[in-house]
Order: C-alpha cells, then structure tokens, then sequence
C-alpha cells in the first residue's frame, strides 16, 4: 500500500525514481511525487491521478539535475487524492521532506499540539505531522531529531527523507512497514519493495521495525531507535527483472495466470521426496505437539482468505482437527479462544497486510502454535511465525492475485497431507497416492490453461449484458465460488456475489431473473446431485448458467448454457484446477468491459493499513 523509492548516485535521480514508481504502481496509483535535492535546495513535483500525469508536469519544468531524490505512489488514507495531499510533504521552514507508507495512528492529537504552536498545515493528511515533528525535533543532527520523532509517531510508517542541510544522504525508518536498501554500480537505492531496485540488484538490506537507515552514494549505515549503530548483512533475493516485467502479455494478470504451472512445480516439487514423503523442514511440530492440537484457525484476507476456507474444508477432512477459517480483521477482534493447543496458519502473499500481521501477533501472545504461508521473503509475516512455508510463485504484480493462490492453495495441500500423515490419518500408500496426483497438479494445471483459453474469452460476452452474476457451489466448490466472485467483481467492476448453492433459495433466489448469470461450481463428486438440483432451480427463474465441472460429469449436464470442464481428479485438489477458467473469465470480462485489469480502481495491493 502506497510504493516509496529513493536513489542516489552518481547519475540523474528523476529517471531512476520513475522507474521505480513505475514498478511499485501496483500498490497504489491515486497520486505521485518526487522530491529531489538540487543546489541547495529542495525542489518537489507531485501531482494526483497516475505516474503519468507526474512525467507530464515534469516534461513542463526545467529538467532536474539532482543525483538524489525520493518519490511515492499513493493508495490515499488520509484525505482525498489531490495533488496537496500527495506525497511528498516538506515542513514548513522546508527544511525536510518527506514520502511515508502507513498510517500514523496519533496525528490528530499531534496535529492539535503543534498547530497551538503556530505550524500550518496545508494537506489533509496524517503524514505532514511526521515532516512538521521532523522539523521541530531539529537541532542540527537529523539522526537524532527522526529518533525522537519515531519516539512520538503511533502507528505504521515507512519514511524516506531528503533535508535540505545534509543533501547527500536518504534518510529512511521503519515501523510495521516495508522497506529495503540495495547497492548497485550505478547508485545505491531505497524502495518499499524489492521489484523497484530488481533492475539494478537483488542484493537487499530489510530494515527491521524501529530501524533507521542512512543511505549516500557509497555508504549504507543502520541504527536502532536510541541512534545506537547497528550492523546488518545483505539478503540475496532470488526474483530477477524479468519477473516483475510482461514479457510480451497485454496485463501482468494474464503472465501470472499463464505461470500457475510453474508457480504450483516450484512451490510443491523441491518438498516431495522420493514420491513417498512430503518434507516441510521448518515445519518442526512434534507428533506429540500435532496431537495435542484441538483446533487450526486458518486466518488472512482477501484471497488468500479463501485459500484458506478451502483450507478449512481439506485440512478437518484429512486430519479430523476440527478447523475454522477467518478474515483476519475479524478474528483480532473477535476475542477468538487461543492457548497452546490452537494452530494458527496465516496466509499472505505479501507477508505485510497489517490486519493479517495483527492476527499473528494475536496468535503468539496467547501461546498459541503459528506457522505463515508467505510469498515475500523476510516479510514481517514470515519472520514473526514460529515456521513460514513459503510460497515460490515469483513477484506478483497485478493486483488480483492469481499465481500467489494457486501457490498457497498447494502449500494447504502439502501441509494437509504432512500432518495427516503424522497424526497416522493417511496410511503409507495413501500418502503415496495423493504425492503422486500433487505431482501431476503443475500438469493438469496446464492443461486446463489450454482448454479454456479461447473458451473463456468467448464465455465473457456473457457478462456483457448483465450488471449482476451469481457464483455457486457446495463445500470445496463454494469456497471455489468465492474466489471466481471476487475476482470477477474486483477487476471487472461487474456486481457479483458467491452462494452456497443450497442456500441461494433462502432469499438471494429472489434477485434472478432473466438473463442474469449464474456460474454453478459442481466439480465435488459427493454433492454434484445436489448443486445440480440448484441449477435446476435458477435455470426455472430464466438465469443463464454456466456450470464448471470434470470430465467425468461434462456430459451429464443438461439445460445449461454452457458446460465448462477440467480434469477428473482427486477432490481435494480441484479448487486448483477449477479457478483457472475462473480467472481466464474475470481476466476477458474486465478486457471487454474496458477495465484497467492490472490496476482496479480503489484497490491497493498489498495492504499496510487496518
Ligand atoms: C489485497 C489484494 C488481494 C489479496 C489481499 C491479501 O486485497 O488485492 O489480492 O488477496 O490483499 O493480501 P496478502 O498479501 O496478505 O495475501
């Protein structure tokens, strides 16, 4: 949520910053800025709307020359998307200025005191109170004037920060928010987020919460919150440009729904031994320790919430601990019963979403076991969980998840399995049995890339002449439903809703009518009659329907506007096989309808503020 960079170096700072907002767009794209330092002076450009309406402001000024700078990409919390309220802010002497990710939870009360003090603010935002505090807290030592200024912020913050005394430094702190430096031959950058830096290096420094960072050309210096000098070794990442680049596809989705193959064989293969053993080294709970466990509370948001719904059907079904998926803001709130006998799995791709990294916290304060399924490396999740079990889809840009799920919903899969196994659930050969169809998961993911490619750009004609579509389905398949409503809705702007099939006729039945769509899930064998029956039902009211099935049942489908199939295969992998139509779906709807796929209005993609 918002995107930070800074360069310095030895060449012209504006085209670096640009790129790296350019990269970092998808994580927030109401407005842009950057400051550079040049002659002695401060000198800032910001502007609302895209990257693009920055570049044009800054075709119509004298070219900046300055070889350090720092820019921001906003995703707006506190006040409107205007270019006052854009990042940067600079206090009021302009002595400082600065770009800030988060949320300072405090700034009313802070604003209230310094105002008394005759400071004026000109933006609606809680981030002129930290540059305003900056300012005051100034004797001369900047170092010393952001301790105490951190000492007074409540809240999550990632500060980058130029001053107009000490132009040949980047000023960086972090609480709760992201932010990485890397050194390269051509300067030495600062970046929310490693894919801003990629082009240059993957050798990165993670700054740790209450953490400063002093960055010039040649040096790189971190010191706690008491100004006391730290010493931190570089982490070497193992993404390069070309992932976070198109490589020739229209939108970032369709790349990342085209590598789910990919993202499901590094995620899984690297933990299967011998086809008979499932490894997850950082797993280190004892059989004594799984067994004492009396529930799993599966907790995220978002789509990696519905990961984790489907991983609340699989996980009780396979290891008979009863298990419970929850929306991470709800559960921090909900006063959820946890003791050492709970296992807490969290799921993020991003590893920073605030409510989800609350949760987590949560978790371990009440003794509770915590164990993340995280894509970003080092991300706050993953390094406050007992054990991570990463992901290894690659950086996903676009900010509907595609490749990060599938990649989750594998690792529910493994870990399933692993514990099911240990706790004598799943015998030898039985254990034999499901490692040899998660090996063929990569495969059948493929193949249904394949077969419903042209299909589904078809299919989306459909949600052309409809403002409402319906996605149901029965146990897996409803938790399938979920993830094809929201991604339908999240890119396409078209209203849609997820039902459990059976439920549908306890009132939502009501809204169908002819010619809306219904997408019916019905994929699980054990309920197929059953979804079959409700389709029956919205097909008597005049709906269109769409019934996503296998192989196996394409055929018994009867008085459905369009039957799509995927695989015949075991019950507990088909959520992986039957989202792929799903996204291809959303992904031609959202093209027809004209809609800005990999950058949805009012959507942010990793998500740092409650
Ligand atoms: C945002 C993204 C979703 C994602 C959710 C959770 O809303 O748009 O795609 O599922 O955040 O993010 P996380 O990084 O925790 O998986």
């Amino acid at each position: 949520m918002c995107g930070i960079v800074g360069y310095i170096g030895n060449n012209k700072a504006v085209p670096y910053l640009l790129n790296g907002l350019h990269k970092l767009e998808y994580r927030g794209y109401d407005s842009a800025g950057i400051a550079v330092a040049e002659n002695g002076k401060i000198k800032v450009t910001k502007s609302a709307g895209r990257i693009a309406n920055l570049e044009k402001k800054l075709q119509e000024k004298e070219p900046y020359t300055a070889d350090v700078g720092i820019g921001h990409t906003r995703w707006a919390t506190h006040g409107e998307p205007s270019d006052v309220n854009s990042h940067p802010h600079s206090s009021a002497g302009e002595k400082f200025c600065l770009v800030h990710n988060g949320i300072i939870e405090n700034f009313q009360s802070l604003k209230a005191s310094l105002e008394k003090e005759g400071v004026i603010f000109l933006s609606q935002t809680d981030t002129e109170t930290a540059v305003a505090l900056l300012e005051k807290n100034y004797s001369g030592d900047v170092i010393l004037a952001l301790s105490k200024t951190m000492k007074q912020l409540e809240g999550s913050f990632a500060l980058a920060i130029i001053c107009e005394d000490e132009p040949e430094k980047i000023f960086c702190a972090r609480r709760s928010s992201p932010l990485v430096m890397g050194k390269s031959d051509e300067g030495n950058f600062i970046a929310s987020d490693v894919t801003a830096m990629l082009k240059y290096t993957n050798n990165v420094y993670k700054l740790g919460d209450d953490e400063i960072a002093v960055v010039t050309k040649d040096s790189i210096d971190f010191y706690n919150i008491n100004c006391k000098k730290l010493k931190k070794e570089s982490e070497q990442i193992s993404w390069s440009i070309e992932d976070a680049e198109k490589g020739g596809y229209d939108h970032f989705m369709l790349k990342e729904i085209m590598e789910q193959p990919k993202a499901v064989a590094e995620t899984v293969l690297p933990r299967i031994k011998n086809r008979k053993e499932i490894v997850l080294d950082t797993v280190k709970l004892s059989e004594e320790e799984l067994k004492n466990i009396d529930k799993i509370y599966i907790v995220a948001c978002g789509s990696a919430y519905h990961v984790g719904v489907i991983g609340k059907y699989i996980l009780e079904k396979m290891t008979r601990i009863s298990a419970e998926a929850d929306i991470a803001s709800e559960f921090r709130y909900r006063n959820p019963i946890l003791d050492e006998k709970k296992l807490v799995v969290i799921i993020s791709q991003s590893g920073e979403t605030a409510d989800t990294l609350a949760a987590l916290r949560l978790a371990k304060e009440n003794g509770a076991k915590t164990l993340s399924i995280v894509n970003v490396v080092g991300s706050s999740i993953a390094n406050e969980s007992e054990a991570v079990l990463y992901t290894y889809a690659g950086p996903e840009i676009a900010v509907a998840t595609t490749k990060a799920y599938s990649a989750q919903l594998s690792v529910i899969y493994l870990l399933s399995a692993f514990i099911a196994a240990k706790l004598g659930k799943l015998d030898k050969e039985g254990l034999e049995a499901f490692i040899s169809d998660l090996e063929n998961m990569p495969g059948q993911i493929q193949a249904v890339l394949e077969s419903s490619f042209d299909e589904m750009e078809k299919l989306a004609d459909l949600f052309l002449e409809t403002e409402h579509a319906y996605f149901i389905g029965r146990n897996l398949d409803y938790a399938g439903a979920m993830e094809a409503s929201l991604k339908m809705k999240e890119i396409s702007y078209l209203h849609s809703e997820a039902y459990g099939a059976g439920e549908l006729k306890h009132g939502t039945i009501s809204l169908i009518e002819p010619k809306t769509v219904v997408v019916a899930l019905c994929c699980n064998d054990e309920i197929f009659a059953k979804t079959i029956s409700n389709i029956k039902e919205v097909r008597a009211r005049g709906a269109a329907v769409i019934a996503v099935t296998t192989e196996k049942h394409k055929n018994e489908i009867l008085d459905v506007d369009f039957v799509v199939s995927v695989p015949d295969a075991r019950a507990e992998l088909l959520p992986s096989l039957e989202v792929i139509p799903m996204q291809l779906l959303s992904y031609y709807t959202a093209k027809k309808r004209g809609c800005d796929i990999d950058k949805p209005r009012n959507l942010a993609k990793s998500v740092t503020v409650e």
